[in-house]
């Protein structure tokens, strides 16, 4: 054990702590502070506030097993009887278990850390007498931390793995198999100058996965249980300035408490924000926009003041707002100013104050291609005594936005089909660990399919994802929760919904309101409350109210995927979503007498019963796929669920890519695409989903990461993404064939051929021959050759438009393997540490054509300014650890991420090598 040593407890008493600070005090009336050099980058310029990261170098133990672990729990928690998570994702959730708690918690001491959220001053807690763990050796300043291990943040301590294999796993294929579960402290000494005496300061953590507590110096600050939820704690009381301050914090993420990898640790961005105890509160702006048009547009400002100080004081503020660059800096002159007269503060309470300004000729934000997502930021001036005492930046975006039941949604006044994705929080071989660059990278693909819009599915994301959103125009739904009362696995949010909803709900809207890019907010996804008619509905209308005292400006909704028009559920939220209902739920003559959801297609019923809502399909497809593996014979239908010899083999784990096979809920995309074109009041789909993610591998859950992704774990396209890219991007010339053409066992057996393309029509060759010219019916979506016989050789597709030549495909047989290729996402990157470069490795064949069967061993070495951060090659059932510098090709293709290190510029050499392939290399530059 790493703590049994006897230890010298530094356990501060309020007495000395109090000694401490009235010697500061003096110190700073007297003037004799000095200013200590910061230990960490502070984020602005700003002279009135710091941000500072602390994000480096943090001490981690993890308990080897739950038992072994401390007692400082949140709160008890119900026994695990049915750990089986390969659950379907629409099963009934059910009832909360009722929980006798006889042993001390720390609930009590926790709650208080969300009363800023919560609306009602009766119902704000009130800290108990006690400091619980004080005594505990990791919270305190000389405890012998060396033997940790020593992180970095964002940090998800489960990637790392081993992933457990083989049936009854601990933690189960759902949660991906990965050690996310445990209990674990991370540790930091703060070096807090004398300087800041008199300062408020505060711990500002974006994420951590979860039930955080956070001790300073020995005493118990607060916490926040809820791993997708952003959040503040006051460190003021508890800081000692001039020198080092202990910082500890505990984690405590359950097994069996979410449908997906939830990823484990502090796993977003960790900041200090040091300010004035007069100041601009935590996300104290709220900006909004009216009368929105080309020539105008009237911008209204609230402002949050916080008065920490003993003093009643008088405030005012000036803000300034500029424009800003694409690359998300401040650009320009003035552009308008708003100023608030004085306003009195009673001392430790908070106060708004409200401001508005007529913007001439605003930039507005849009979605491109057709528009572009123009920001302003508003530079927020506190002002006491003439004296400016804060500064405070919100950066916005102003569009208008109207919802039309019969025809969809509107930016700017032009229409704008949502043609979105479902994501989930991790970012594949990284994991949880939040990483602007790796977040970039997917909407870049997804771009570059047509995608426009991104449903944060199904809870709060990194603030970094919604900046990028911004920046990049595509259309946000932002969602809260997957869970609210009723459970869908044992230990979910269920167990802290009624304590934390309002909090968790109030501060991802604070946080998140002045995002031009979020349309949207949705209280849930697929919530066990559809289910309890008025009792449900209720829940809903708290949530819908809370939404609406945060932000009026934008509609409420929910995901439902069971709740009908004529059930309570559906009338409380704005705009109606539904998942999978539209398409109808299965159909099929085989699922009659099934006990699971069976529905016929809802989007007339649900326009019919509510003629004055926006429908929007939140899920659409779960259509599922293994990159680059066809299974025979090929389904006739459109659209059919996955059995064993129909688009799925159980024995070696993978779903055909012909793209025509999905979830027993689901339909395959050209069935969405059919339902959502008969019916153009639907404003647009959510497809699940955008990229692979780790976990609920439906339907094989002896795997690691989903099937459902149109792209795969590593960031490799599956075909499903050209026939995406062939609806949502009509006008892009296209077409793409499938499968590959390496079937030497299939040699004169039928092997269809389909095309992908934006155009209506095309000619398919295989060796120069024509196998004839096939035009697309309406509502059909692919062209398929359906009975060709394999032989060796070329493929070619030849489409065309309006009877124009469009786009060309063609596809080789290839021959064995002999080299490697590889290529960089980008040749070059910043030198942080933080910045990427994506290396995707092909297997060729001697004319560089891609082998798309290899599945070659590949090692990957670096030398230089760079490390290999991961690896991976999308497929889902494999076990091979993530950082593993050592893994086969998938289908012909691997990939490893690089990072770079920091303040080390220079290059980077990547090789990769193979027995018997010619090994390939990449350079990047780092930090030039
Ligand atoms: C939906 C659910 C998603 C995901 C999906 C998988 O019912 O809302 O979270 O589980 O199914 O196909």
């Amino acid at each position: 054990m790493l703590f049994s040593k006897s230890f010298d407890y530094f356990n501060l008493s309020n007495y000395k702590i109090k000694e401490i600070i009235t010697l500061i005090s003096f110190l700073v009336l007297f003037g004799l502070t000095h200013v200590d050099a910061q230990s960490a980058a502070t984020e602005s310029d700003n002279l009135y506030r710091e941000r500072i990261s602390i994000n480096e170098d943090w001490r981690f133990y993890k308990y080897d097993s739950i038992e072994k672990a401390d007692n400082l729990i949140y709160d008890v928690r119900p026994e695990v009887e049915d750990d089986k998570d390969d659950k379907p994702a629409d099963t009934k959730p059910t009832e909360a278990k009722n929980l006798e708690v006889t042993q001390m918690v720390l609930k009590p001491w926790i709650l208080p850390t969300g009363n800023d959220f919560i609306k009602d001053p009766a119902k704000r807690y009130v800290r108990p007498e006690g400091n619980p763990g004080s005594d505990f050796p990791f919270v305190q300043s000389d405890f012998d931390n060396s033997l940790w291990e020593t992180v970095n943040l964002p940090h998800d301590w489960a990637i790392k793995g081993p992933f457990y294999e083989g049936p009854d796993p601990e933690v189960g294929g759902g949660m991906g198999r990965l050690p996310s579960h445990g209990v674990a402290w991370y540790r930091k000494k703060l070096d807090i100058p004398l300087s800041d005496a008199g300062k408020s300061i505060f711990l500002d953590v974006d994420g951590a996965m979860s039930y955080a507590m956070v001790w300073l110096n020995g005493k118990l600050v607060g916490g926040w249980p809820f791993g997708y939820s952003s959040w503040r704690l006051d460190l003021t009381p508890y800081i000692v300035p001039g020198g080092e301050n202990q910082l500890a914090i505990r984690l405590d993420n359950p097994n069996n408490s979410s449908r997906w990898y939830p990823g484990g640790g502090i796993y977003r961005n960790v900041w200090l924000t040091k300010a004035n105890p007069v100041h601009i509160g935590q996300w104290g702006t709220y900006i909004t926009a009216k009368d929105i048009s080309k020539t105008s547009a009237e911008i209204s400002l609230e402002i949050i003041i916080d008065n920490n100080s003993k003093n009643e004081v008088v405030v005012s503020t000036i803000t300034k707002i500029f424009e800003l660059d694409s690359e998300g800096k401040q650009s320009g002159d003035v552009v308008a100013e708003i100023k608030t007269s004085n306003k009195k503060i009673t001392a430790g309470k908070k106060d708004k104050v409200k401001g508005s300004v007529i913007l001439e000729n605003p930039k507005l934000w849009g979605p491109p291609p057709t528009q572009t997502p123009n920001r302003y930021v508003a530079v927020t001036k506190l002002m006491q005594n003439e004296k400016q005492i804060d500064q405070y930046e919100t950066k916005f975006g102003i569009r208008s936005l109207k919802f039309d039941p019969d025809s969809g949604i509107y930016v700017n006044g032009e229409h704008i089909k949502i043609k979105g994705v479902n994501q989930h929080h991790d970012l594949g071989a990284l994991g949880a660990a939040f990483n602007i660059r790796a977040a970039e990278r997917q909407l870049e693909i997804l771009r570059e399919m047509g995608c426009n819009a991104i449903r944060m599915s199904h809870n709060p994301p990194a603030p970094e994802l919604l900046e990028l959103t911004d920046r990049m125009g595509f259309l946000v739904m932002d969602e809260a929760f997957d869970v609210w009362e009723r459970r869908k696995t044992p230990l979910d949010f269920h167990l802290i919904f009624p304590d934390w909803y309002e909090q968790d709900l109030r501060s991802l809207i604070r946080r998140d309101r002045n995002c031009p890019s979020v349309i949207m907010w949705s209280y849930g996804n697929e919530v066990g409350e559809q289910y309890t008619d008025n009792e449900g509905a209720a829940i809903a209308k708290q949530l819908h109210d809370i939404i609406k005292e945060e932000d009026p400006t934008r509609p409420t909704t929910g995901a439902m995927n069971w709740a009908k028009p004529d059930m309570p559920f559906p009338t409380v939220m704005d705009v109606i979503s539904l998942n999978y209902q539209g398409e109808g739920i299965r159909q099929d003559p085989e699922f009659e007498g099934t006990n699971r959801i069976r529905t016929s297609p809802q989007y007339d019923a649900f326009h019919e019963k509510f003629p004055s809502k926006v429908i929007l399909s939140s899920e659409t497809a779960s259509a599922a796929s293994s990159r680059g593996i066809y299974l025979f014979p090929v389904t006739q239908n459109i659209s059919s669920s996955i059995r064993d010899g129909r688009g799925g083999d159980s024995k070696i784990q993978h779903v055909s890519s012909y793209e025509l096979y999905a979830v027993d809920f689901g339909s395959s995309a050209d069935k969405v695409f059919s339902s959502i074109d008969r019916h153009p009041f639907v404003s647009g789909e959510f497809v699940w989903n955008g990229f692979d993610y780790i976990g609920e591998p439906t339907p094989y859950y002896g795997a690691r990461s989903s099937y459902t992704g149109i792209i795969d774990l590593a960031g490799f396209k599956k075909d499903r993404f050209f026939l995406y890219q062939s609806y949502w991007l009509p006008d892009t010339p296209m077409a793409h064939i499938l499968p590959h053409w390496n079937w030497p066992e299939r040699i004169g057996e039928v092997t269809p051929v389909h095309v992908f393309t934006s155009s209506d029509e095309a000619e398919l060759f295989l060796n120069g021959k024509s196998l004839g010219r096939k035009k697309k019916v309406q509502y059909e979506y692919r062209l398929r050759w359906d009975d060709v016989k394999y032989e060796p050789g070329e493929l070619k597709a030849v489409s065309y438009k309006n009877g124009e030549k469009w786009a060309e495909d063609v596809v080789k047989t290839t021959d064995v393997p002999t080299r490697l290729e590889a290529s960089a996402d980008r040749n070059e990157i910043q030198a942080d540490r933080k910045d990427l470069a994506f290396i995707t490795v092909r297997v060729t064949d001697n004319n560089g054509l891609t082998v798309p069967i290899a599945n070659n061993q590949i090692q990957f070495e670096i030398e230089g300014s760079g490390e290999i951060v991961a690896t991976d090659n999308g497929d889902p059932t494999n076990f091979v650890p993530f950082l593993s510098h050592e893994r086969e090709a998938f289908n012909g293709l691997a990939l490893a991420v690089i990072r770079s290190k920091p303040g080390e510029p220079g290059l980077i050499k990547v090789t990769v090598k193979s027995p018997g392939l010619k090994e390939a290399k990449v350079v990047v530059k780092s930090g030039y």
